[in-house]
């Protein structure tokens, strides 16, 4: 496995590699990988001659400093895994490769209703974040295909509208399924920050998602929220932040299960001090 850290290096072996006609798949991440980036590793792999993938921790996207703080780094055991998943190439940009002209300078794409229903309301300016850098990010790596998880499934329709409005990059987004563990929660790097009880109470949110989808059409989607809310509730050290049932399209609310609109159940939570997503589509 290829190990960069500068850019300039990387953005030199790149344009060789792209010269030769080699198809580049490329997979961000922050990090404290577990099986969910190598399921996103090993579907790059299967489509493209080499796979990339970054580890950085990106300030622009966090909220609050203590999140960004805490936010778990394990660079060696992350290098051991991606060499064990036989990844081509990883970069290990510092700031200054992302952001030479600081983090303020960079103009950001205005990317419409997208970054502020849902996470973007919850956490405001996170997807202008998360945007910045991915366009950052591509700028300096130009794959032909990106991929990323479905867990985040609002940050997934963020960067396909980002590739759609800036049309710089000639990369095709591929969204892979949520891994789950054996009793379902979803791959996450925060999990790790969760204590033995918390991970139990952390279940619900899984739990919550199955609820919804195995009665999805059989009650109305008010009461369906209505009832997952109420048991999330009860949960000690659970602090939900919101359970919709969304358009997978735009995320507008669909109050009707009547609508023949294809449909999307999400939910946030906080357990304990560790903030919580996941998804299913229904
Ligand atoms: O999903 C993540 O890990 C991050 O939001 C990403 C896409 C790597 C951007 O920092």
């Amino acid at each position: 496995m290829l190990c960069y850290k500068r850019r300039e290096d990387i953005v030199r072996f790149l344009k060789i590699v792209k010269a030769q006609g080699k198809k580049l798949g490329f997979v961000p991440t922050m990090g404290a990988l577990h099986d969910g980036h190598m399921s996103l590793i090993a579907k790059s792999k299967s489509e493209n001659d080499l796979t990339i993938c970054s580890v950085f921790v990106n300030p622009t996207q966090f909220n609050h400093q203590e999140d960004f703080d805490k936010y778990p780094i394990s660079t060696t055991d992350d290098l051991l895994k991606l060499n064990h998943n036989a990844c081509d190439i990883v970069f290990l940009p510092e700031m200054i490769d992302i952001y030479p002209n600081g983090t303020k300078n960079t103009k950001l794409p205005s990317l419409g209703k997208i970054t502020s229903v849902l996470e973007g309301a919850h956490r405001p300016g996170h997807f202008d974040g998360v945007a910045q850098v991915v366009g950052l990010l591509l700028d300096i790596v130009q794959p032909d295909h990106l991929y990323m998880g479905q867990k985040d499934y609002q940050q997934a329709l963020v960067v396909q509208k980002l590739l759609e409005v800036e049309k710089r990059h000639n990369t095709a987004l591929v969204v892979c399924p949520t891994q789950r563990e054996a009793d379902g929660l979803a791959m996450s790097s925060r999990n790790i920050r969760l204590s033995e009880e918390q991970r139990t109470h952390a279940l619900g949110l899984s739990k919550a998602l199955f609820y919804i989808k195995s009665n999805y059409k059989l009650c109305s989607n008010e009461q369906l929220i209505e009832h997952v809310s109420q048991l999330l509730r009860e949960i000690p050290e659970l602090k939900l932040e919101y359970v919709s049932i969304a358009s997978q399209a735009q995320l507008e609310p669909l109050t009707s299960s009547e609508t023949h609109e294809a449909a999307v159940a999400l939910v946030a939570a906080w357990v304990g001090n560790v903030r919580l997503i996941d998804n299913i589509l229904l």
